[in-house]
């Protein structure tokens, strides 16, 4: 439409153009008839030009900055937009209203198209243009599960309802594990605390016989997923998780706190759904690892799932088979649970699990928009929509109140004019609770774009579970969430108290930000893609958090409302930061990432890591000549090289912005386009950088982990491991794999400092 009318206009000017001309020249042509055609044209050009330079002398200077704003027509510099934002933030906040319209619709992973409908339409009405991306996964559909005890004589003992109560509807669902296998097993019952691999090493040398047994696990410490892939590869025929009340500190029971609706303590009722994929290994829709899932996909078999069954259990319906546990060996494990004194079994008694899923297809919907940048680079900001339940006020729905208010601001700040420097993604992921399925086959289905553009992906998941402002980041983003949290008026206090010093009071002199791992939508990009990613929010207090219903009907707008965001001013304040992070890199005219950090972050790994090398490793060969602590010298040697080269990178980068909003006169005009070239070329560089630590064939034992200093924890699955190749190499013994990682590194270092050199 807008196209077909300007050059409509465009038409009419033209030809009022020729007539105007014609008009004068005949008007001329009589009065002065001496006057040629070719004279009267001069005259004219002459005083064009005259009329110009005229012009250009008044012309004020200006900078590369401004000039690139004009250049895309963009109303705002690059403050009045930081400030604009902020104020359409402080001005409202709707991050209440935003979380009870989410809580009123059905959002499990995959469904929900009512609300996907009211999320686009909200969108629009902020003036943005939302779409959605559609992919067909494999999942599956939890139908039923039930659990029967028996005794030895085979006589039924105890069959409790897998029933959660929603405490807001009354309505009733069981408990699941999303990917669970399907059966129906009947076997004696052992405990193993967290399932983690100390603890089954601790079981096998008791000689504990755990082969062919029902296991049932605490949850914590590690993934679910992993805990039923420890269960399995311990010979579990099924797997029974539950909550322990002590794993929730100071707000328990025991401590003299009322039970959730009543008071803060968990309510003993609650089941914990959670996801089995092993998302540590490779997230996503386990049928299409490494490819998108379009809808005429060709599948492979399922990967990373686990083939026996498992469900969550309340902690009330557990206790009376955790006291079935006969007291045997002391294994030093202890809990909250009456009755029973964590010993770990066998049971004398039997259980059968019977547990039925049903594989089928679904089309996921993400929900995305852009907001165009003049320049090619793209800053993403994500979260997901979906949850296990039908509650989820804190995950995922605390993240996307936080996400629409962030777009609300976005689309006030393009009614004023603004045009990003950067082009803005944002995206509201679907399928996440299965295992990340919609950011995953995203990312997948738009590798090349992204590894090309994307300079940074911002990852929200449960925006607010507490008042802990909770920050995991790769290393290049860092002084980005440092410098934007000193902008954020903290809550209330906006002129006396920044975010940054309620941070920094919070965390007593201790690490600040910590490392990504896995457990939400940032895996793909930052582990598969190497795409620089940080996770925040507000989680748990530093000392006593309150427990959190993920994965529950417990995780209500109720609780979030009286226990931890009564004002939603977390939510707000969180809305107004990650929003700024998202402008402070998409209107910054460098791309400037501190380089020389992340080459400092990375001496410090691999100093902390061989500190741990078995003292027998550094005598023997690597090859001829060669020997283990040339190999580490000659990485030490690397990481020097990549320091020197990154600290006159980021210098260079610095000057360069510093002129870049220098004004200069307009035939000054080649200085600039020197910086804008410059510009380019620096932001190149450093868009590749982190890719310079991929590696094609993947990390140890997991192919689709492709960043050779980051990983998901390979034990615990959402931890993060550092340089994982060699920490596992060598948590293995396997010397021969730990020198071949060396050199992995050895020529990651080298495309890094090759890429950085100008
Ligand atoms: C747990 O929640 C239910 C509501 O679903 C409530 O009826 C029950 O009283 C709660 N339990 C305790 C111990 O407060
Ligand atoms: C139990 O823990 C205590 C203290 O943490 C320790 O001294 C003891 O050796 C442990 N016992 C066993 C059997 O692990
Ligand atoms: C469990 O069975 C064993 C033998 O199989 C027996 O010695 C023991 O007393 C039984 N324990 C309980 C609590 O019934
Ligand atoms: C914000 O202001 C309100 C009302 O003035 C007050 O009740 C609340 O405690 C303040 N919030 C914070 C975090 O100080
Ligand atoms: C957390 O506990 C420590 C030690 O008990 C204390 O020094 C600190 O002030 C507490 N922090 C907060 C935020 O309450």
């Amino acid at each position: 439409m807008n196209s077909v009318a300007s050059s409509h206009i465009y038409d009419n000017d033209q030809s009022s153009i020729v007539t105007a001309y014609h008009s004068i020249r005949d008007y001329v042509k009589e009065r002065y008839p001496s006057l040629t055609t070719r004279k009267f044209l001069a005259a004219i050009v002459w005083s064009i030009v005259a009329v110009g330079i005229f012009n250009l002398i008044f012309l004020p200077r200006t900078s590369l900055g401004r000039d690139y704003r004009r250049l895309h027509f963009s109303a705002l510099t690059k403050d009045e937009t930081e400030r604009l934002f902020l104020k359409a933030l402080n001005e409202e906040n709707n991050a209440g209203e935003q979380l009870r319209q989410y809580m009123k619709r059905q959002h499990l992973s995959g469904d929900g198209d009512e609300y996907v409908q009211y999320t686009m339409e909200q969108l629009r009405q902020y003036g943005l243009k939302p779409y959605k991306e559609v992919y067909y996964t494999w999942m599956t559909k939890h139908v039923e599960s039930t659990v029967s005890v028996f005794d030895e004589q085979g006589s039924l003992v105890y069959s409790p309802s897998l029933l959660e109560v929603d405490p807001v509807s009354g309505v009733s669902s069981q408990g699941y594990h999303a990917y669970s296998g399907s059966g129906d097993v009947t076997a004696p019952y052992i405990f193993v605390n967290y399932g983690s691999l100390d603890d089954y090493r601790k079981l096998r040398n008791l000689g504990v016989d755990l082969k062919g047994k029902i296991h049932i696990i605490r949850t914590g410490k590690v993934s679910t997923a992993l805990q039923v892939e420890h269960a399995e590869s311990n010979g579990a025929v099924g797997v029974i998780t539950y909550m322990d009340p002590s794993d929730d500190g100071k707000f328990t029971t025991k401590n003299g706190f009322e039970q959730y609706p009543d008071g803060p303590a968990r309510n003993t009722s609650s089941v914990k759904r959670d996801t089995v994929l092993r998302y540590s290994q490779a997230p996503g829709d386990p049928t299409t690892i490494g490819f998108p899932s379009n809808r005429a996909v060709k599948r492979r078999k399922p990967h990373n799932l686990p083939k026996i069954p498992s469900i969550p259990m309340s902690a009330d319906k557990i206790t009376p088979i955790l006291q079935r546990i006969p007291s045997s060996h002391d294994l030093n494990w202890t809990g909250d649970i009456e009755g029973f004194d964590y010993s770990c079994g066998p049971s004398n008694f039997t259980i059968n699990l019977v547990n039925h899923n049903e594989a089928e297809v679904v089309p996921l919907k993400n929900i995305m928009y852009e907001i165009p940048g003049l320049l090619s680079e793209k800053v993403i900001l994500g979260n997901h929509r979906d949850s296990l339940t039908m509650a989820g006020a804190a995950d995922p729905g605390s993240g996307t109140a936080i996400l629409l208010e962030i777009s609300r601001a976005f689309g006030s700040l393009i009614k004023l004019g603004w045009r990003p420097l950067r082009t803005i993604v944002v995206a509201s992921w679907d399928g996440s609770a299965h295992g990340m399925l919609g950011s995953t086959e995203y990312a997948e289905s738009h590798e090349v774009d992204l590894q090309a553009h994307a300079i940074a992906y911002i990852n929200l998941d449960a925006g607010v579970t507490g008042h802990n402002l909770d920050i995991v980041s790769n290393p290049l983003l860092d002084h980005f969430l440092i410098g934007a949290s000193k902008n954020i008026p903290f809550n209330n206090y906006s002129d006396t108290k920044s975010l940054f010093d309620y941070w920094e009071e919070s965390h007593l002199g201790s690490e600040k930000i910590n490392r990504l791992g896995s457990g939400s939508d940032f895996t793909v990009f930052q582990h598969h893609l190497g795409i620089p990613s940080c996770n925040v929010g507000f989680h748990g207090d530093p000392n006593d958090s309150l427990p959190v219903n993920i994965g529950s009907s417990f995780d209500t707008l109720d609780w979030m409302e009286r226990f931890v965001d009564p004002n939603y001013e977390y939510h707000g304040t969180m809305a107004k930061y990650l929003g700024f992070l998202a402008l402070s890199l998409s209107e910054h005219e460098v791309i400037e990432y501190k380089v020389e950090h992340y080459a400092h972050e990375i001496k410090g790994y691999f100093n902390d890591l061989i500190s741990i090398i078995p003292s027998s490793w550094w005598d023997r060969d690597v090859e001829r000549g060669t020997s283990m602590s040339l190999a580490i010298d000659q990485v030490k040697y690397l990481i020097e090289q990549l320091l020197t080269v990154s600290t006159n990178f980021d210098r260079t980068a610095q000057l360069l912005q510093e002129q870049i909003s220098v004004d200069y006169p307009w035939f000054q005009f080649y200085i600039k386009l020197r910086l804008a070239m410059n510009s380019k070329i620096i932001g190149n560089k450093a868009k590749d950088i982190d890719q310079m630590f991929l590696t094609n064939k993947g990390i140890k034992g997991r192919p689709w982990m492709k960043h050779l200093v980051f990983a998901p924890d390979r034990d615990t699955g959402d931890d993060v491991s550092l340089l994982p190749s060699l920490r596992e190499s060598l948590a293995d013994g396997e010397f021969d794999a730990f020198i071949a990682s060396l050199q992995d590194i050895a020529s990651a270092l080298r495309r890094a400092t090759k890429r950085l050199r100008l």
